[in-house]
This record gives structure tokens, C-alpha cells and sequence, in this order.
């Protein structure tokens, strides 16, 4: 038997001597590093990172530079003797890190914004100085236990049965891709196979589907409603027809939460025409999953349970760093048939029943802990911080909306959902065509973008050119969305009467 209280003397021992030593200015030895040195650096880095999320406010939410003006500061032979780590951590905060879109700034409405908790962040760091593998139960038992808890949160949260189960992935689209194997292997690998979804469904799963071998002429893109969402009828006839042709339909991909308009397809009516044609439902819930959290979003959501499978992002509407994002399904047995691969190297990794290995769960072995991050988050700050800062994306995209809907020079395109409001300049009573509405448009997004602190990005509907912000930031305020949207009122009214005919 290890005798812990002589190991933990003895440790603490080596770290008091090597404390003093590193406190005296002990230099690097080999790739090891006197701890008191560690502790100064890591105290750097947090600095320099506290200090960079203070000053975004202050900022622009979106700074870049061209590929020729980097190559020349950053494009250099690997050093054969090393630097202080100091003015290395420090070149990384000054020269590389800040030229990226600021995801999260308050004021980063583009794309799908992202504002990680400093608890997520810590953890990132922690899970990294512990260097966990959570490969399998005998490399990494108390993680692998810590994944199946936030595993079971998230089930609870979605509303899914307790045979349900499933694994923290990079994101979204690792998670479509292990979610679109196991349905292939349910279906029995038929050859001939075809895939169903949106023509708004995310590009990750037109890539999942061609990954697992479906002929690019076999995924269907159907055709979205009025209201964006999947037409349930469009799907049954294309069903039918496939199955006349011969083709094997093997999954469908509803959306809960597109991400050009946050639209929820019609769930329900998905889950009961995938149930009688016996078609695995995968619903892609990467951005919009987490709304499952509060009342409302439940509501929204409702049918997301009755699916095969679901993938959600902690990145996006969880406030977490990247990498996380998971992917359950309901029966979990699906996803070991999928993916269990005897090793003849880790036959000494298996603990037997009920310890899973999640290499077996999924494309990775080596995996990183993200659960860590979200269990250090929701422990610190509790669920009922996490409701309100889900629901306030709702809410303020609501007041958005509205607001969009008043004006004199703005036009609401798409019902707001899940955060997303989607809009453009077109006074009601100016009359202007399709094409000079786009270059208006085109013209005001190019504004926001030099000349005002908000990041905000584009979409088509349907072909129309619109205007989108995103809003899920929980440091996001009324403020920040109001001056946005007055911004782009002053820039759309300046446009329209130099460009309007
Ligand atoms: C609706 C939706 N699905 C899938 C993805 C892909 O997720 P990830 O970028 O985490 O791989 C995204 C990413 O934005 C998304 O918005």
C-alpha cells in the first residue's frame, strides 16, 4: 500500500526546496522549471489575461491583420536556445492573441459569440497542469466519473431518459459526426444510404455525412418554409420517393436553433414521421441547446426528447471556453456498438461493467477533460446564475426585435428566436429593389465594421441578403444592443441617400 500522508510529507518537502531554489532565480533545467518560477508565470498569464478582459469593453470587438504583415513579425525559425518565459507569455498577449474577433465582447454580435466563465478558463488550465486523458476508466476514473455527472446533467436538462447517455466532444461538428455513425451502424450500414435536413441546417453536417461515405447526391437539402423551418411534408415525400429508387434513408437532422436564424424545425412532427418510417432523428442543438435550461426554452424545445440523438455546444450558449461540446444519445448502447474497437495495447484498460471508456464512445481516444469546466462553472456560480444569463440572450434579442420592428429605417426578416435577430435597412416607404437593398446593406455591414466598436456579420434568407446579430453574451447589455442598432440606422440612413436612386 502507497503510504499517502509520507508521500504527501515528502512532496511537500521537495516543493519547499525547490520553492527556495527557484525563489533565489533558478534558470530552467532541461524542460523543467524551479516552481517557484511556475508560480510566477501563471500568475503573469492570469494577469495579462484579467487584464485583456477589463480593457475589452474599451475596445473594438474585432481586430485582424494581413497574412504578409504577420509572416514578417511572426514568421521566424524555432529558436535553438530558449527565452524568458516572461517576454514569451508576453509576445503571445501583445502580437497574436488580441488579432482575432473578440467573441467575447460585449459587443461581439457576429456569428455565434462566445463568453467564457473564469471558473471554465481555470479549469482549462487545471485539467491541463493535471494532464488528464480521458481515454479510458483505469487512465482517468475520477473524470471519467466527473463526464458521466455533467453527462447526466445535461440529459436531465434535455429531458431525456435514463437509459440515455453520451460524451463531451471538441463541438458541434465532432458531435454530428459520432451521432451520424452511430445512426449508420443502427440503420445496419446499408449501402445506398441518404441523409435528410434543412436547406438551413450548418455545414458541419453536410461534412458528417460525407465523412461517413454518404455520395455528396445523396444528402437531401430540403427546402425551408416561410418561417425557416423544415417543411415535414417536403421530407415524407422525399422519404418515399428515395425508398421507390431504392436508397436507404438512415437519419434526419432537425434543428434546434439554425444558425442563421435560431429557427427550432417542427420537432415533434419530426420525431413522429422519424419513429413511423423508422429513421434515426439527430437534432442539432449546438447553439440553440442550452435554452433547455430555463422554462421558456424548454417549451420552445419540446419533442428534442423524443430524438435519437442530440448534439449541444457548452462553447456557445454555456459560457464556456472552447473546446466543449457533447453529444447524447438516447439509447447509450448505440454509441458503444458504434465505436467499441478492441486493442490488443489497452486490453489492461478495461475495468468491466459499468465503467465506461469513452475512447469507445466516440472518434477520439486521447480526449481532453472538458466536463471540468462546465462542473466548475455551474459549482460556482449555481444553476439559477446560469437561467438568468441564458434567459437574458433571449431577452434582450426580444427587445431587439422590437426595437427593429419600430423603426422608421429598419425591417425585421425572420421571427427572433433563441438570440438571433435578423433584420436590414429598408424604409417602408422607399420602394427600393432587391439589388440596391443588398448593396445598402452590404454598404452599412462595411461601416459597423471600420468605423463602429460592434462586430456584427450577415446572412442570406432564402436568398435576401440580412443583417444579424447574435446575442447570447451574458455580459451584453440593453446599451451595447440599443447603440448597435441606433449605429446601423445612422449608417443605413447615410447610405440610403447617397446610394438610393
Ligand atoms: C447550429 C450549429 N451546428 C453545428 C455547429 C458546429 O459546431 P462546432 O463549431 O462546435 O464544431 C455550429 C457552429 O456554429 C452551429 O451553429
Amino acid at each position: 500500500m502507497v503510504d499517502h500522508r509520507k508521500e504527501a510529507a515528502r512532496a511537500s518537502m521537495r516543493s519547499e526546496e525547490e520553492t527556495a531554489a527557484g525563489a533565489g532565480g533558478e534558470a530552467p533545467n532541461g524542460l523543467q522549471m524551479p516552481p517557484a518560477l511556475m508560480l510566477d508565470l501563471a500568475r503573469r498569464a492570469a494577469e495579462l489575461v484579467v487584464e485583456w478582459q477589463e480593457s475589452l469593453p474599451g475596445r473594438g470587438a474585432w481586430d485582424g491583420e494581413f497574412r504578409g504583415e504577420l509572416e514578417q513579425k511572426l514568421m521566424e525559425d524555432p529558436p535553438e536556445q530558449g527565452r524568458p518565459a516572461e517576454e514569451v507569455l508576453e509576445r503571445a498577449a501583445r502580437d497574436i492573441l488580441p488579432l482575432s474577433l473578440r467573441l467575447g465582447h460585449p459587443r461581439s454580435f457576429a456569428f455565434i459569440p462566445s463568453s467564457p466563465t473564469w471558473p471554465g478558463v481555470l479549469a482549462d488550465f487545471m485539467a491541463s497542469g493535471f494532464n488528464t486523458n480521458l481515454c479510458t476508466w483505469l487512465v482517468a476514473s475520477g473524470p471519467s466519473q466527473l463526464e458521466l455527472v455533467v453527462i447526466d446533467w445535461l440529459r436531465r436538462w434535455l429531458g431525456y431518459p435514463e437509459s440515455a447517455g453520451g460524451l463531451l466532444t471538441s463541438g458541434g461538428s465532432a458531435a454530428s459526426l459520432d451521432a451520424l455513425v452511430a445512426a449508420r451502424e443502427s440503420a445496419g450500414h446499408p449501402e445506398r444510404a441518404t441523409v435528410y435536413m434543412s436547406d438551413l441546417s450548418h455545414s458541419a453536417h453536410i461534412r458528417a455525412a460525407r465523412i461517413i461515405g454518404i455520395r455528396p447526391e445523396c444528402i437531401r437539402l430540403l427546402p425551408s418554409d416561410d418561417r425557416f423551418r423544415l417543411d415535414v411534408n417536403a421530407l415524407a415525400w422525399a422519404v418515399a420517393e428515395d425508398r421507390d429508387a431504392g436508397f436507404n434513408p438512415i437519419a434526419v437532422c432537425a434543428n434546434a436553433g439554425t444558425s442563421s436564424t435560431g429557427t427550432i424545425d417542427p420537432l415533434e412532427a419530426m420525431a413522429d414521421f422519424c419513429e413511423t418510417e423508422d429513421v434515426w432523428l439527430h437534432v442539432d442543438a449546438a447553439y440553440g441547446g442550452f435554452a433547455a435550461v430555463t422554462d421558456e426554452g424548454r417549451k420552445l424545445l419540446r419533442g428534442i426528447e423524443r430524438a435519437d440523438s442530440i448534439s449541444l455546444d457548452a462553447h456557445k450558449w454555456f459560457f464556456q471556453p472552447y473546446e466543449a461540446g457533447g453529444l447524447l444519445v438516447k439509447d447509450a448502447s448505440t454509441l458503444e456498438k458504434a465505436f467499441e474497437v478492441r486493442n490488443d495495447v489497452l486490453q489492461d484498460t478495461i475495468w468491466g461493467m459499468n465503467h465506461p471508456n469513452f475512447a469507445d464512445r466516440g472518434l477520439q481516444l486521447s480526449r481532453s477533460f472538458r466536463a471540468l469546466k462546465i462542473w466548475m462553472s455551474v459549482q460556482t456560480f449555481g444553476m439559477a446564475e446560469f437561467r438568468r444569463a441564458v434567459s437574458q440572450g433571449m431577452e434582450l434579442a426580444d427587445r431587439a426585435g422590437e426595437y427593429v420592428q419600430e423603426s422608421s429605417v429598419l425591417e425585421l426578416l425572420s421571427p427572433v428566436s433563441l438570440g438571433i435577430v435578423c433584420f436590414r435597412v429598408n424604409p417602408a416607404n422607399a420602394a427600393l429593389d432587391e439589388e440596391t437593398l443588398e448593396k445598402i446593406n452590404r454598404t452599412v455591414l462595411s461601416h459597423i465594421f471600420w468605423d463602429d466598436p460592434a462586430f456584427v456579420s450577415s446572412t442570406l434568407l432564402h436568398g435576401t441578403f440580412a443583417l444579424r446579430l447574435c446575442i447570447l453574451n451574458h455580459t451584453t447589455t440593453w446599451d451595447d444592443v440599443r447603440e448597435t442598432l441606433e449605429a446601423i440606422e445612422r449608417f443605413g440612413k447615410a447610405t440610403l441617400s447617397q446610394e438610393a436612386p
